[in-house]
């Protein structure tokens, strides 16, 4: 089912020409349990802001790298011709083992930029690039493989791994699961018929090769990091309709991790987080796909866990790339901390199951904290290409792009890094729009505060978002067309006094922290939303030690700027001392072992060593020259399951500080 849309130039305060945006594909089978529905990137624009700044250094890299580089080891293992081209180093590098996990994240971002920018180069490039992989597809018969291998490692090295013998440090099927993904992007964003060829065939090829596994030998392969194969797999069968992949789907179920998980457990101590997260997003869409109901509870208790017991104030899991005990937070204050792609796929889980349940801002507040406080920040500004870090360190005297050496150590380059954390940055950063808005069939949901334009034009509504949000407390949301129906605007759990007026004067509806307000009415041309979250200092307490704590206001964890200063300890931040130095920029100072430091958003926090997470002592100023609203009680994030409370927790007197 294809549908042309054309982009309609009613849009208030923006003048887009028409030009035809999507041939996107829907899938056949629709989902079971989705009470809410994402926007195409098509329907929903950017405006100027950070988040654009960053999109716009990751669209010129897309447009930048060459194609024949990228096509290197797919067709040096398929035997074609490598056109003269060289070779890529870093995670494509002609000798690294899962080389060619790399392509799929391009085919997703060219995708991406093609539907939301209407960016013809990266649809083109998209278009092109999947031509050639199906001729390393087609050349199997000549190269060896069965029909349908597409990979920049040979097809043995599955049975390498099926016997047990697999030694080379491969992950074939997490490779296998990014070209997927990515070629089932360029099908579904850009309507390209190759793309679907590429798809099934691929897919195609994983069936059959699973389906000759006994279930105790297919658990055997998932021993091994697969990525989210249940996840794209039930995705094709969505597309399609077709139950083999369903059940090809179902036997990259991992028993081992999901059965504790069924059951509330938390075992993640000790395991590669990242090998995790994205099974969890393929049992929320194995749950969409099948009804199945334990698929829910593992999605939502592995989020629950991971987001209450795992994660930093910035909202990244990980140290060392591996879950940690449940609540040790201060005891890894390292510099190989928040690994990038964690984060990436636990927003991806946070969007599905909040799909699930849209009432319940925890999902959006988990969101908006990691997307902003992580995932922002991790690309260098300063740089045309918009490089990232892998992990963004919190140890005291941290610097991004200079990590361990073993995970990186700088910032990504052009040819000669290519890490995962690459690739899921590549589709960060050109997709900020997907999780703004939401819709269902009598509500617009306002998830985020980012400067963007909707066109919600199944009903001729157009909404412009103005804002310089998380900087200014306010966002203005006008209206363009008319109709009843509700807005529904996430108030978030960090928030205190929020108020909402329509033209002027007061909604009239609840407006609490930590719950959606819902204005239902008949909306006109010109009706003008103003949306307040008054913000406040907070502690973000270690769960592990109430004394240690990142700082925010509002929604962003601040760090100190500490030049090339080198720490060993967290510094002594004295809370009464802090003061916001301007009303138009995040810039604070206060007093950290004696001495006066200057805080900055860490999303801004490059270039420079620092501090995120301090012991703290006293409590925070009650009045400033600006009129910063200030907090009583800290934010402790720990206390009890986000999914079911969102207001920020009790302070708990136990740990002694409390901030307030
Ligand atoms: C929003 O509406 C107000 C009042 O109609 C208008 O002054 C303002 O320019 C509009 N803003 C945008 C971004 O369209
Ligand atoms: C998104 O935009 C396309 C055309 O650009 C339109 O066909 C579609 O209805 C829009 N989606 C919604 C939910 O309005
Ligand atoms: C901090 O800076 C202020 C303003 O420059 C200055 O008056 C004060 O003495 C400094 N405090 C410390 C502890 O250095």
């Amino acid at each position: 089912m294809v549908s042309i849309g054309l982009l309609k130039a009613a849009v208030v305060g923006l003048i887009i020409t028409n030009v035809p945006v999507s041939a996107q594909v829907s899938p056949v089978v629709s989902e079971t349990g989705v009470l809410a529905y994402q926007f195409s990137l098509s329907n929903v624009t950017l405006t100027s802001s950070r988040w654009q700044e960053n999109e716009r250094r990751t669209l010129t890299y897309l447009k930048y790298i060459d194609v024949n580089r990228m096509l290197y080891v797919f067709r040096s293992n398929h035997k074609l011709s490598t056109n003269g081209a060289s070779a890529n180093g870093g995670w494509d590098a002609p000798t690294f083992p899962f080389r060619s996990h790399m392509q799929g994240h391009i085919l997703t971002a060219w995708a991406q930029c093609w539907v939301s920018l209407k960016d013809t180069t990266c649809r083109d490039r998209a278009i092109s690039f999947v031509a050639e992989l199906q001729k390393c597809q087609q050349n199997n018969g000549a190269a060896g493989f069965a029909a349908g291998y597409l990979s920049g490692f040979p097809e043995s090295d599955f049975n390498a791994m099926e016997e047990g013998t697999l030694s080379n440090g491969n992950v074939p099927y997490y490779a296998i699961h990014k070209s997927l993904a990515g070629v089932l992007d360029v099908w579904r964003i850009i309507g390209d018929s190759t793309a679907k060829s590429v798809t099934l065939a691929l897919a195609d090829w994983v069936d059959t090769r699973t389906s000759k596994l006994s279930t105790s030998a297919m658990q055997t392969v998932l021993n091994t990091e697969y990525g989210g194969m249940n996840d794209v797999l039930a995705q094709i069968y969505l597309m399609t309709g077709t139950s083999k992949y369903l059940a090809a789907a179902k036997r990259f179920d991992h028993t081992a991790l999901f059965t504790p998980l069924q059951n509330n457990q938390d075992q993640l101590s000790g395991l590669h987080a990242n090998t995790q997260v994205p099974k969890w997003i393929g049992t929320a869409k194995e749950y969409k796909a099948t009804g199945t109901s334990s698929y829910l509870t593992i999605a939502k208790n592995a989020w629950t866990m991971t987001v209450n017991a795992h994660s930093y104030a910035i909202g990244g899991n990980s140290q060392a790339e591996h879950f940690r005990a449940p609540n040790a937070i201060a005891g890894y204050l390292n510099t190989d901390t928040a690994e990038s792609c964690n984060t990436y796929n636990m927003l991806k889980l946070t969007r599905e199951l909040w799909m699930t349940d849209p009432t319940n801002t925890a999902y959006f507040d988990f969101y908006e904290r990691a997307l902003l406080n992580h995932l922002l920040g991790m690309q260098n500004p300063s740089d045309s290409h918009g490089h990232i870090t892998y992990f963004s360190s919190l140890n005291p005297g941290g610097r991004r792009g200079l990590g361990p050496a073993w995970g990186g150590g700088t910032w990504s380059t052009d040819y000669d890094s290519f890490w995962c954390c690459q690739g899921t940055g590549l589709e960060t950063q050109t997709k900020f729009a997907d999780s703004v808005y939401f819709y269902d069939s009598s509500t617009l949901y306002v998830n985020l505060f980012t400067p963007s334009v909707l066109s919600w034009s199944a009903r001729s509504i157009y909404v412009t978002q103005s804002t310089t949000f998380p900087i200014s407390d306010t966002s203005t949301i006008n209206i363009s067309g008319s109709g009843t129906f509700a807005i529904s605007i996430r108030i978030p759990g960090w928030t205190s006094g929020a108020s909402i007026t329509i033209n002027g004067v007061s909604a009239g509806v609840s407006v609490n922290a930590g719950s959606y307000a819902k204005i239902s009415r008949t909306w006109a041309s010109g009706d003008q939303i103003v949306v307040t979250l008054p913000m406040r200092f907070r502690t973000i307490a270690a769960n592990d030690n109430y004394n240690v704590a990142a700082i925010a206001f509002g929604p962003t964890v601040l760090c100190g700027n500490y030049g090339s200063t080198t720490l060993s300890s967290n510094p002594s931040l004295s809370l009464s001392t802090l003061k916001r130095s301007s009303s138009t920029t995040l810039t604070f100072t206060g007093i950290a072992n004696g001495a006066n430091v200057s805080l900055v958003p860490f999303y801004d926090g490059q270039g420079f060593n620092y501090v995120v997470y301090w012991a703290i002592s006293g409590s925070f100023p009650t009045a400033s020259p600006l009129s910063i609203t200030t907090s009583t009680t800290s934010t402790l994030l720990t206390t009890t399951s986000l999914v079911s409370t969102t207001t920020d927790g009790p302070c708990q007197s136990i740990w002694g500080q409390c901030g307030g």
